[in-house]
């Protein structure tokens, strides 16, 4: 038997407890890599009727879990419903990726409607409410949308990209950015909220393109909104768990863990584990951070980097997971190898220690 970490571990750890082996789940670990999602995206005939039929997003969702046995579904859905439902245009192109109606003004921004948000996302909760019916008892539903500033960057690029129209509206129009972010930060409360209380057992926060911009604007764009939203839903649904994922954050990564109070910090596989954890501005729960070509080149360098990172954040609140989604093109056969691997590590001698003395010499030196 391996040894299966379930019974809500991703929960226990988010509430600060060290569990060994860590649980593990992937992000994106729905998707074109697994040969039952490319037959029910086909199915579905283009994504966003695939992430809004309940049906179909159910069965994404449940597929992963199904096939490796993580100890935790991130629901089916896309960190761009939430502008699709306020009214904006979005389709996803062939090869192409997001395109939206790109917002050009203040108007563009009033035009959305907050009161279209739940008509629109009632699909999405549907779904949140049939995965947590059909979800053995002991895995995790993970709940999520984008942060503000990553749903801003496609609202008002109009695609993916460098996102250099966002980053100069910074400077050059700032209101525009700000009123773009704040309708998003109001509507993300109610978003999650609904999750919640569909059946989310915890939230996450995608900020994949945090990293770009520098640090007064990481805290205007980035700390900020976050920190309102986890204040705002807390006070909807006290003690709820929201993971945040500020990719390539950097050293800001510590103002945000310190400010935002998130429960769960992701972080992606530039950060280095053991000199974050010494920095720590308090206990958090740390999740991350395998690279995602590691999984997909697989082997022995694979069950390496695993054991290692695992190991190295022994003793510590930590969820296993990829420092960014898997890759289309990953074996899946290296996902159940990677399971696997994690199942059945055996307990680090002394590696829990050995962090806790390198934190109090770094705290003793200050
Ligand atoms: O399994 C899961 O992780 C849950 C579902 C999920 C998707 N997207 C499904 C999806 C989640 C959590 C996301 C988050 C998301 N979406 C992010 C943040 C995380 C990150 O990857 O940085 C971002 C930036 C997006 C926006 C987005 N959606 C892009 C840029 C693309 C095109 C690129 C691509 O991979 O095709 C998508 C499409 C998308 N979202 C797919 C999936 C499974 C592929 C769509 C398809 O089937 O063709």
């Amino acid at each position: 038997m391996t040894g299966k970490t379930t019974d809500r571990a991703v929960l226990r750890v988010l509430d600060g407890e060290a569990v060994w082996p860590p649980p593990v789940w992937l992000m994106r670990q729905a998707g074109r890599y697994l040969p039952e999602y490319r037959k029910l995206r086909a199915s579905a005939g283009n994504f966003i009727a695939l992430c809004t039929t309940p049906g179909l997003a159910t069965e994404a969702t449940l597929q992963p879990v199904r096939r490796f046995g993580l100890d935790a579904a991130i629901l089916f859905s896309d960190i761009l419903i939430l502008p699709w439902a306020l009214g904006q245009k979005l389709r996803f192109a062939e090869g192409e990726g997001p395109v939206l109606g790109r917002i050009e003004s203040l108007a563009d921004v009033e035009a959305l409607k907050l009161d279209r948000l739940k008509p629109g996302t009632e699909p999405v909760t549907e779904t949140v409410a049939r995965v947590r019916a059909e979800l053995p008892g002991e895995t995790v539903l993970i709940g999520f949308a984008g942060a503000p500033f990553t749903v801003a960057c496609y609202m008002l690029d109009g695609r993916g990209g460098d996102f250099s129209r966002t980053r100069l509206l910074a400077y050059a129009d700032p209101a525009l950015l700000a009123s773009v972010i704040e309708i998003v930060t109001t509507a993300t409360v109610d978003y999650l909220c609904w999750q919640i209380e569909a059946g989310a057992d915890c939230v996450m926060l995608f900020d994949s393109w945090a990293g770009m911009l520098p640090p007064d604007l990481f805290r205007a764009h980035v700390i900020h909104p976050t920190a309102r939203i986890v204040e705002a839903v807390r006070y909807r649904h006290p003690g709820a768990r929201i993971i945040g994922f500020p990719r390539l954050a950097g050293l800001m990564a510590l103002p945000y863990i310190e400010e935002t109070m998130v429960s769960g910090f992701g972080m992606d596989t530039a950060t280095d584990a053991p000199g974050l954890v010494r920095l720590l501005p308090r206990k958090v729960a740390l999740q991350g951070n395998l690279d995602p070509l590691l999984l997909r080149a697989g082997g022995v360098s694979l069950d390496q980097a695993a054991a290692r990172i695992a190991g190295e954040l022994a003793g510590m609140p930590h969820i296993f997971n990829l420092g960014h989604g898997i890759l289309p093109d990953t074996p899946p056969e290296h996902v159940a190898a990677l399971v696997e691997r994690i199942r059945t590590l055996e307990r680090p001698q002394g590696g829990a220690s050995a962090l806790e003395e390198s934190r109090l010499a770094a705290s003793s030196v200050s």
